[in-house]
């Protein structure tokens, strides 16, 4: 579990070195990104520096951490790479297949019945590897990296999108698909493109009912899900100085909602404090030798504008509480409007449940905030209108705020306590009714809140906002409640207004876990047996995916032409389907089952051209696949947005889709589907895409000249002959073709050729 100081050393004995040459290269100040990015190059510096957004880099990040859903397959590929042990500290944590119902402690005993062969494998496989296993219950991915392992100018890879929460102790953390994962634990290189830079000038001070999820809630409305696409986030000013280190997390771990490379802050008291807090003293007296190389040089602070492709000015002092949604973070409404826009928008009022915790916000602060207005309602007789429940995000904060009496605070109304695991964050959450499918609101402190997403109903109507608003709305039972003017009456029919919540930012008494649930690797796996069942319907060993056989792809018919949003859960579903992550046959049964079918408005409902029927979209593609007949997905913009899941472009190239073709992609699952040995293009025309119909075939028309920076041919002939030529764009470099030439990316390191 120790935090690897020798490694992290390591890091800052090269930072000053490395740093310096790159501002020479550069010819100016640089940006704490880029210090970051330019300490870690896999090579030496090139003769010229980056262009942002443009150059494909290959760096060499300092660790790599897993979850339980996406570490099944990551796992199962590394184990196909030839290695003995993983080549740089990584970790594995059990926290997405915990489902939230009755409360933590049966709640876990279920999941460690239902999961058993998945945590088995994941502990074995870990054993073998030189991986630190995190057992369930032990708490989420994120918090615990925060907790043991972040650390400031470092840098860091996870297979989960909100990876980028340990930003908050200044690292460039980002959330990748497990492929990029397994190459860097079999000691190879992690190529990203240059990111942009985007500024965001905090000025003036937190103050009453405002928290730092404000500001990330704000930034999105700015920005929404597409403004941070291929940038980094980089947060400075009086505002960001003055903000507790958990708070920096929080608003690093929405940088994944506006689709940001990842965010970041640079070094500052408030992660001496967390550090030291959190017992990594070591860390403290290691980083404050290079402290001017853990943050921007102060020319690029002074003077904005000069330095970032786009700045963003906050004044924290003026921020009013946001509550963001439904169904999108990215739709703002500050807390004095939510009334009206409400009432317009028909959103339904009443709030049936408040849930905080999560990997987002659970810290000492968030959960001492919010427990500051419970204890004012219970203090006045309020009877609080909505259930309540809380995902301590590690059994470090559990026990530590259990002891404090936090917990018993929320005990007084009644909250229920779930496992410390994602629950209804990732739509493990067995919420009674749910399946009625009732239009309903919930307000949640967690970070998504797409439909469907918490408890599997498309109408429940989910709001993001602060831990501490969630607990006065969830008191209210209204979401058109301001506490900023509104009162409550008590149980003596009197009106009380809730005093602005207060909290301390790390706890007096210090933290306290008596297990923390972390299992050490052995010091030599090589003995250690990693059982999979070849009957088990949650695991499967994996087969190489075919490499390509050098000629153009033709004959391939249209599986869908998705329309509007199709993110990751559109095309590989969470919630139930997180059972079959380790086994991809069985995953590949919710292939696109969530995206909505252009040409009918139907969500699972193609036509299968070879029966001329409508059929679910897993089984069309199957019949195209059993009939070796390929197939193409179209998309629309910012296609594959959310989260890091390879499955999403596992799943299609399992079935034999061989290209998806969309308006625009997210960054991680366009890597992805290059990983994977697919065609991930993009529309050189927009709207093209009109010109894409029902009955298409689609023929490749130049593909054995697949070259960098040469877009693709396609022919697309329609049901009555006619044909339209379609140019398609690419951003594959000469390594990723070759990946698409093996098959995947995987097959060239197991032939030793990446
Ligand atoms: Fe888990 Fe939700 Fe965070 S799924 S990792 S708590 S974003």
């Amino acid at each position: 579990m120790a935090f690897d100081i020798e490694m992290i050393e390591k890091v800052y004995a090269t930072m000053a070195e490395r740093v310096d040459a790159a501002r020479e290269l550069v010819g100016r100040p640089l940006t704490l990104s880029e210090k970051i990015l330019y300490s870690h190059l896999w090579e030496g510096l090139p003769s010229q520096a980056f262009i942002r957004g443009k150059d494909y880099v290959d760096f060499a990040p300092d660790r790599v951490a897993c979850q339980d859903a996406t570490a099944q397959m990551a796992l199962l590929q590394f184990m196909h790479a030839g290695k003995s042990k993983v080549a740089v500290p990584t970790t594995v944590h059990c926290d997405h297949l915990i489902q939230a119902k009755v409360g933590a402690k049966t709640d876990l005993q279920v999941a460690n019945t239902q999961s058993k062969e998945v945590f088995d494998f994941l502990s074995s496989v870990s054993n073998k590897y030189g991986i630190g296993f995190w057992k369930p219950g032990s708490g989420i991915i994120h918090q615990i990296v925060l907790e043991n392992y972040a650390f400031p100018g470092g840098m860091m890879i996870g297979t989960d999108s909100h990876t980028v929460n340990a930003g908050g102790l200044g690292m460039l953390a980002i959330g990748v698909g497990g492929a990029d994962a397994v190459d860097v634990m079999a000691g190879m290189s992690w190529e990203l493109k240059f990111p942009k830079l985007i500024g965001v000038k905090l000025t003036g001070k937190l103050n009453g009912w405002t928290a730092p999820k404000d500001v990330i809630l704000k930034v999105a409305d700015i920005l929404t899900v597409k403004g941070g696409t291929g940038a980094i986030v980089e947060y400075f000013g009086e505002g960001a100085q003055s903000m507790s280190c958990t708070g920096k997390g929080t608003i690093c771990n929405m940088g994944a909602e506006i689709g940001a490379t990842t965010s970041t802050f640079g070094y500052d008291d408030s992660m001496r404090r967390y550090l030291t807090a959190t017992g990594r003293q070591d860390v403290v007296n290691a980083a404050d030798k290079v402290a001017s190389y853990l943050t921007a040089d102060s020319e690029v602070y002074a003077n904005p504008e000069e330095y970032f492709d786009q700045l963003i000015e906050i004044n924290l002092s003026e921020l009013e509480p946001h509550i963001n949604g439904p169904f999108t973070p990215d739709r703002g409404t500050p807390v004095s409007k939510m009334k009206a826009e409400a009432e317009a928008n028909g959103w339904p009022i009443k709030i049936e449940w408040g849930l905080i915790g999560s990997c987002t916000n659970s810290s000492y602060e968030d959960m001492t905030r919010a427990a500051s207005i419970v204890e004012q309602a219970v203090a006045h007789g309020i009877t609080p209108k909505a259930e309540f429940g809380i995902n301590p995000g590690s059994e470090q904060i559990r026990y530590t705020i259990e002891r404090d009496g936090i917990i018993a605070t929320f005990e007084k109304m009644g909250t229920k306590v779930f496992t410390n695991a994602c629950g209804p964050c990732i739509g493990q959450w067995d919420r009674a009714g749910a399946d009625k499918e009732e239009k309903n609101t919930i307000v949640h402190s967690f970070n998504r809140n797409f439909s469907k997403r918490a408890d599997g109903n498309p109408n429940t109507h989910a709001f993001v906002t602060s831990p501490e608003m969630v607990a006065a709305l969830a008191i209210s039972g209204r979401l058109d409640f301001n506490p900023l003017t509104d009162t409550l009456l008590n149980d003596k029919g009197e009106a009380v207004k809730l005093n602005p919540p207060h909290g301390e930012e790390l706890p007096n008494k210090g933290f306290d876990v008596e297990d923390p649930g972390f299992q050490a690797p052995a010091e030599d796996g090589s003995s250690v047996e990693v059982a999979v069942s070849p009957t088990s319907d949650r695991l499967q060993l994996l087969a190489p995916f075919e490499a390509w056989d050098g000629k153009n792809i033709t004959g391939a018919k249209l599986l869908i032409k998705a329309f509007g949003k199709c993110t990751t859960d559109h095309i590989s579903m969470a919630g139930p389907w997180l059972r079959y992550r380790g086994h991809l046959d069985n995953i590949s049964n919710n292939m696109l089952i969530g995206a909505v079918n252009a040409f009918n408005q139907e969500t699972n409902k193609v036509k299968n051209q070879i029966s001329g029927g409508y059929d679910a979209v897993p089984s069309v593609a199957r019949a195209y696949k059993a009939a070796g007949i390929p197939s193409v997905v179209i998309g629309d913009h910012n296609y594959g947005e959310g989260s890091s899941r390879e499955h999403a472009a596992m799943e299609p190239r399992f079935l034999g889709v061989k290209a998806v073709l969309v308006k625009s992609f997210a960054r991680i699952h366009e890597t992805n589907l290059k990983k994977q040995g697919m065609l991930g293009l993009t529309f050189a025309n927009e709207s093209d895409y009109d010109k894409v119909q029902e009955d298409d075939t689609i023929n490749f028309l130049d593909l054995t000249a697949f070259a960098p920076g040469k877009p693709l041919t396609l022919e697309f002939v329609h049901a009555d002959g006619s044909k339209d030529i379609i140019l398609a764009n690419h951003t594959y470099n000469e390594g990723q073709i070759e990946w698409f030439k093996a098959g995947s990316a995987l097959n060239l390191i197991a032939a030793g050729k990446a």
